[in-house]
Order: C-alpha cells, then structure tokens, then sequence
C-alpha cells in the first residue's frame, strides 16, 4: 500500500482524535474535491505489473470520513507480485502530479513488506524524489536483515535515513506509539485552525449526526454485575441514546441506532432491543429489561449479536453505517467462542469500545474483544462515574 496525504492547515489533533479510528482516526478528508485548506488522503494499493487500485485524492465522491473508510475497506487485496518501483511512479503521475493543490505539502507513506520483482525498473524507486514529496519508506518483516533492501528503502525515502522505518508485523502500523509518531512527521506544526468546516464539525460529529452510526451495547448480565449496576448500566444506555441525534427513520442514510444486548451464556442471551431510532421504543425496552444474574460468556455474546442484531431479519445494521459495539464488561467471563467471536467482529468490521468497570478486570479479555486497540478500552471505577460529564462527554465524543 501507498498513501498519500496533503496537508496544508492540519487540525488540532485532539480535534481529530475524536473522529476515530486509526488510518481514518488520524486524519479528515475533507468533503470537498479540492478544497484550499484541509487534509486529503489518497491510497494506492500495488502487486504485479500493472495492477493498481486507487482511492484519488480528489475523488469527490469521498466527503466524509465514513465515505473514505468505505472506500479502503472497498479495496480488495491483490494478491500477486511486489512491483513496487512502477508503484511509485504511478503514484506520482496518476495520483500527485495533475491533482496535488498548490502551495500544499505532499506525503507519501510507502508500505512494503518485501524484495520488488527484479523485472521492474529499480530506477522507478525514485520517483517521488525532487517533486517536493516527502516520502517515509516503513518496511516490514525481515527485509531489514538483507543489506540490498534496506537500500532499497532507502532509496524510496530519497537517501534520507529519518525517513526509514521498519517494523516486525503489520499490526504495528495500528499500534498507538507509531500511529503518534506518524501524525508527528505528517503534521509536524498542528495549529488550531477552523477553515470553514472542522468547527463545526465537531460539534456535530460529537452528536452523530453527520455519518451513519449503528451502536450495539453489550451488557455482561453476570452475577458480578449486581442489581444495582444493572439499573445504573441501563440508565447510561438510555442516557447515551438521548445525547445522540438519533435517525429520523430506520433506513436514514445518517445519524445513530442503537441496540442493546444483554449476554449471559453460553446459553441466555437477551435481545433488549433491536437497532432502533425511536427513542420511546429504547425507553421502553429498558424500562421492562430484567437482569440476567447468570454465568457469561462475551464470545457467546458477540457471536449473537452478530447473528440477531447485526443480521437481524427486521431491523439488522445498515450497509453504509460503522457499526460500533460497546462492551459494558469486567471481561472476567467464560472464553466460550471467543477466538471464534473475534474473528467475526473483524469480518463485520466492528469497531470496538470496551467500558470496564472496577479493579478487578481481566484485562487480556478486554484486550481480545477491543480488537488490541487499547485507546477503545475505558477503564472507570464504578457504575456511578459513568453518568459524570467527564466520562459521559469523553465518551460521547468517542463513539461518534
Ligand atoms: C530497525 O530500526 C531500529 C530503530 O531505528 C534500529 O535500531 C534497528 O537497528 C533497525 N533494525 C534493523 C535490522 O536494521
Ligand atoms: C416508537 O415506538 C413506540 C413504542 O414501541 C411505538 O408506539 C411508535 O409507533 C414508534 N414510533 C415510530 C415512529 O415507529
Ligand atoms: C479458556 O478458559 C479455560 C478455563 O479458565 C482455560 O483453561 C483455557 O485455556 C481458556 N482458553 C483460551 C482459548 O483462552
């Protein structure tokens, strides 16, 4: 993979630490084709001679930050040879060199876990260099132990050093510590600045209103819970769906639903409500909701979520919405069809957020179900801090 991102006035990265999720987490297409201030991101996705896929930088069809998650996750891997010097140059002429803006800083982030064919022309590992691009060459695997490669990489970065790194797995790219180190070199100065749209944005994607959000709670119905929590837990989940600007119809193309499942298992497992918009049906569904006090399982749990609310017949999640799913656990439950449930929740691309209460938490199960993604893990004290504004905001602001 090739990526390219333009900058001119970055944001203030808190402001996009809101915005989620770790590619798209970091940086905002901004909703115009080519706009005067603002990021644009743009990927290639490179094999054999040839064969590119492409997500342009000025793409007008990507408006918004779930219009370009749907893209990538459009992107089908094409498996086949490393031709990664013809990559570059397709980079510059197809993606860079008609559409880059003026006067905006041009990035290249060159993906790469291996040696290019020996076919394609080395001289190509150039070609980004002296058309003002900064290029960061990352190599991962073990390529770093051949001397030829690492000077290929090397080249990539244009012979400069800082601008190499290697990395032993993939999953590293989505590890916190780089992907802070990457904003630093893609956005060296942030400043506060509110071109016409990041102002407001936040404000409205704070409340879910300006992409499509379908958010499914997981409660622990444990006996560790207690009656008491439940009450609290439920409370938060109708508080929640009334701080959020919910969909005005089922099939709204924006805004939020939500759905809560209370997980026992391996056998009980409650269906509060459906995905749903209508606020009195959720009030409702949690006035009537009665505490399972059972034995738990959160594989069990994720597996039915998955198959009655996620796919479920009536009201399951919508195509074009990310679907978030919310875990209100200690994570001290049985590990029944965990490996399995966290295959699945990737499949859907579930994205996570863990709200863990208390001291006691198990936390490689918190770890399994946030899909390793630590930020997505809140760990609270008690049920009664999760109606203070410090967590509730926090976590509004989160989830959307
Ligand atoms: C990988 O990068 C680190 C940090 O820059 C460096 O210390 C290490 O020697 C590199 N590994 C190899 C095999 O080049
Ligand atoms: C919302 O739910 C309530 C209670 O279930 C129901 O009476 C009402 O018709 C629903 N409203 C809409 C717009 O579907
Ligand atoms: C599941 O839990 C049991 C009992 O605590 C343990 O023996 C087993 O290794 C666990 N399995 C996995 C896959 O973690």
């Amino acid at each position: 993979f090739l990526l390219c991102r333009e900058t001119e006035a970055c944001l203030d990265p808190e402001a996009l630490r809101g915005l989620s999720e770790s590619l798209g987490r970091r940086s905002v297409p901004h909703p115009h084709a080519r706009p005067a201030a603002g990021t644009r991101v743009g990927v290639v996705q490179y094999s054999h001679e040839g064969t590119f896929e492409a997500i342009q930088l000025d793409d007008d069809r990507i408006d918004s930050l779930s219009s370009f998650k749907e893209a990538v996750k459009n992107l089908e891997w094409i498996a086949g040879g490393t031709w990664t010097p013809s990559a570059l140059k397709f980079a510059y002429n197809q993606l860079i060199k008609e559409s880059r803006r003026q006067k905006t800083r041009v990035f290249a982030v060159v993906i790469t876990d291996g040696r290019h064919d020996p076919r394609d022309d080395d001289l190509n590992l150039r070609a980004l260099c002296n058309h003002d691009v900064t290029v960061t060459a990352i190599g991962i695997g073990d390529m770093f132990h051949e001397k030829h490669e690492s000077e290929n990489l090397y080249s990539i970065a244009c012979d400069k050093p800082q601008q190499v790194r290697n990395m032993t797995r993939f999953s590293d790219l989505v590890a916190e510590k780089f992907i802070d180190d990457m904003e630093d070199v893609l956005c060296p100065d942030p400043q506060i600045v509110c071109p016409d749209l990041p102002c407001q944005t936040e404000l409205y994607v704070a409340q879910c209103t300006q992409r499509p959000v379908d958010i499914v709670f997981l409660l622990d119905g444990s006996e560790r819970l207690g009656e008491q929590n439940f009450h609290k837990a439920r409370r938060f989940v109708e508080e929640v769906s009334r701080r959020l600007t919910l969909a005005r119809r089922e099939d709204d193309p924006l805004h939020a639903r939500v759905a809560l499942l209370q997980f026992g298992g391996p056998g009980p497992q409650r269906v509060e409500f459906p995905l749903t918009s209508n606020l009195t049906a959720i009030h409702q569904a949690l006035e009537g909701a009665r505490y399972l006090n059972s034995f738990s399982h959160v594989g069990a749990g994720i597996v039915h979520a998955i198959n009655h609310v996620v796919r479920g017949a009536r009201a399951g999640a919508r195509r074009h919405a990310e679907l978030a799913f919310v875990f209100l656990t200690d994570g001290v439950t049985g590990n029944d069809s965990l490996e399995e449930a966290v295959h699945s929740m990737r499949k859907q691309n579930v994205v996570p957020t863990v709200v863990a209460v208390g001291g006691d938490v198990d936390t490689d199960v918190l770890s399994k179900i946030s899909l390793g993604d630590a930020t997505a893990i809140f760990r609270e004290k008690d049920y009664d801090s999760l109606a203070q504004p410090g967590f509730f905001d926090r976590f509004i602001r989160w989830i959307c």
